[in-house]
């Protein structure tokens, strides 16, 4: 038996008894005649003592102990002279009476502690000592047990978990696929799902009524904090439903992980918003509703001779409570800020609402009761700071939208203990663009139009909202899907609004097609990020420290050195051919 006991579980109650413990080195201490080594395993830290009085092969291995050693030792649990409340061995310390050193470890390049010295290449390169870190362990024991919480609910309201493929053919979510070459059908690729979009769909012509898997999706796009090209979804999917039952059903979901694994109990219904009242309120899709600051539309400063409104097609602002006495460095600093080229603003318009009067960026063209009509139907109070901003309607609100966020974390109001979840609903069914002129899928291409918009379909396809929703937590969209259209006729002219041939579309969609016309019930679904919700739920941004084994913001994986070139063996069996220009 290599261990008793592991090394996070021994507290005061074992005094006296012999154990045999395993670990990594973490630490070797000197101190006076003695020496304490902190041992570590996935449990936890346990000091290991070697008085003076230890016989000299003992001393002599310890003394040739090297960080993340690995080894193996016994000894007596004793009452520690001085405790550590900071761990829960804390109390107790192993008085060392045999150990063997099971492998030796070169010295790592950085420290493997919570704080640790390494940078973030370094541990990615590193990423199985960047893993023994109790940070990222605890990151991903969380992961474990949402999914074993997801397992848990899904399976009490009778879902079926069914795998789906992973070599299959284009999904039309929207990003780029990743393709995989057929060494069989030379010329050929398969393509790694964006999602299992199109398969759940068929298992609800199947009959499965009600299925899920945990699933990795792959999606060729460029990085982000909360974007990897491979993640994971609970994807979901129900027959003979409307949006309501959807709702309920993974409101359910949310509610139980909530919680199973944070403690924290939701009264009534989550809150719902159109997609018109996000955008208009918080220039997003996906507005984080721990704080208010709306914005309020400023097209009544419009007409006074100030040119730069005057032109705009748009004017939005929010206001900072409390924020009046702003330094002319920290207003600099906002308008630098906004004019970064991620928001792209011209330009940043203030009104002070200070203890003794008005006073704005544009006292120039607006006299103080004008200033004072506006502060009061945006809501203003003496003490607060008006924020504004003009332009095109698109890059004003995302800018407004950024602009409130951050001032949200100035200011606080974005504490990561804090959830309010959120559902959005009602977004357009497509999304024209002005450089190909033509329509998009917003969500994709099976999203069915809610039933009062359906008669708007030909007509006025710009106007229709779609029957879909996302779930929004603290400002991340962590879900969305929808009720999908199951008529073959309707699904038939989507394709033709989207620009598809019949013969395009029977070619791409063709299976999907044939399978809607042997009784396809009515269905609809969703598919929330699973890294998304794991961070959120760990108060991080960034779904990195989630994921075992993440690439970089490179899109590489820096351990295995991947992606990388491959053999002309291989490329001939392939029957590929790499012209780098
Ligand atoms: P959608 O494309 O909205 O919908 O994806 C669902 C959820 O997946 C997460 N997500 C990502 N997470 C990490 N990295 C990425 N690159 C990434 N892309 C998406 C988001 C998102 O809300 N088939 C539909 C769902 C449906 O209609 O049922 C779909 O995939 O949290």
């Amino acid at each position: 038996m290599y261990r008793t006991h592991n090394c996070g579980e021994l507290r005061i109650s074992d005094t006296g008894i012999k154990v045999k413990l395993a670990g990594w080195v973490q630490r070797v201490r000197k101190l006076g005649g003695m020496t304490f080594i902190d041992l570590r395993d996935r449990y936890g830290v346990t000091q290991l003592v070697l008085d003076e009085k230890a016989p000299e092969q003992i001393a002599s291995t310890v003394a040739s102990l090297g960080r993340e050693f690995v080894i193996q030792t016994t000894g007596t649990v004793i009452e520690r002279a001085s405790k550590n409340p900071k761990l829960p061995t804390g109390d107790v310390e192993i008085l060392l009476e045999e150990i063997k050193i099971l492998n030796a470890s070169e010295l790592p390049p950085f420290t493997i502690e919570d704080d640790t010295d390494g940078g973030d290449e370094l541990r990615m390169k590193f990423r199985y000592l960047d893993l023994r870190r109790a940070p990222l362990r605890k990151a991903l024991e969380l992961r474990h047990r949402m999914a074993h919480e997801v397992r848990n609910y899904m399976d009490s309201q009778k879902f079926l978990e069914i795998e789906t493929p992973y070599l299959i053919k284009s999904t039309p979510e929207g990003a780029r696929d990743f393709v995989v070459p057929s060494r069989i059908h030379k010329g050929e690729f398969y393509a790694l799902p964006q999602s299992p979009q199109t398969f759940k769909q068929i298992l609800m012509v199947a009959g499965y009524d009600r299925y899920f898997q945990i699933v990795r999706c792959f999606r060729d796009e460029d990085l982000r904090a909360d974007r990897q090209p491979e993640f994971t979804q609970i994807d979901c999917e129900m027959s003979f439903v409307e949006r309501e039952d959807i709702l309920q059903t993974f409101e359910g979901l949310a509610k139980h992980l909530f919680k199973s694994i944070l403690g924290i109990e939701f009264d009534g219904a989550f809150p719902r918003m159109s997609y018109n009242d996000a955008m208009k309120y918080y220039g997003c899709d996906k507005p984080d509703i721990r704080f208010d600051m709306k914005i309020t539309d400023a097209s009544s400063l419009k007409s006074k001779g100030f040119q730069v409104f005057d032109n705009a097609e748009y004017i939005g602002a929010i206001c900072a409570e409390g924020c009046a006495e702003y330094s002319r460095k920290q207003i600099d600093e906002l308008t630098e800020w906004v004019k970064r080229p991620q928001i792209g603003a011209k330009g940043l318009v203030y009104i002070r609402l200070s203890e003794n009067g008005i006073k704005s960026s544009i006292d120039k063209f607006y006299s103080t009761d004008e200033l004072q009509v506006f502060a009061d139907s945006a809501g203003a109070k003496k003490g607060d700071l008006i924020l504004i901003l003009s332009g095109t309607k698109k890059l004003t609100l995302s800018g407004l939208s950024a602009l409130r966020l951050e001032m949200g974390n100035r200011l606080g109001l974005r504490n990561d203990k804090v959830f309010r979840p959120l559902w959005v609903v009602d977004f357009p069914l497509f999304e024209y663009d002005d450089e190909t002129k033509r329509y998009y899928a917003m969500h994709h291409p099976f999203t069915s139009p809610l039933p009062e918009d359906m008669a708007l379909l030909e007509s006025a396809p710009g106007d229709v909202r779609a029957n879909a929703y996302d779930f929004v937590v603290n400002g991340v969209e962590i879900g969305g899907g929808s009720i999908r259209i199951h008529n073959s006729q309707i699904q038939r002219t989507m394709f033709k609004i989207l620009g598809f041939t019949p013969e395009e579309a029977e070619r791409q969609f063709g299976f999907i097609i044939n399978a809607f016309r042997y009784g396809a019930p009515p269905h609809g679904g969703i598919a929330f990020g699973f890294d998304r919700w794991c961070a959120i739920f760990g108060g991080s941004d960034s779904i990195r420290d989630y994921i075992a084994f993440p690439k970089n913001n490179a899109g590489k994986d820096v351990m295995i050195d991947s992606p990388s070139i491959i053999s002309h063996e291989q490329l001939n069996e392939l029957s590929l051919k790499v012209i780098i220009d």
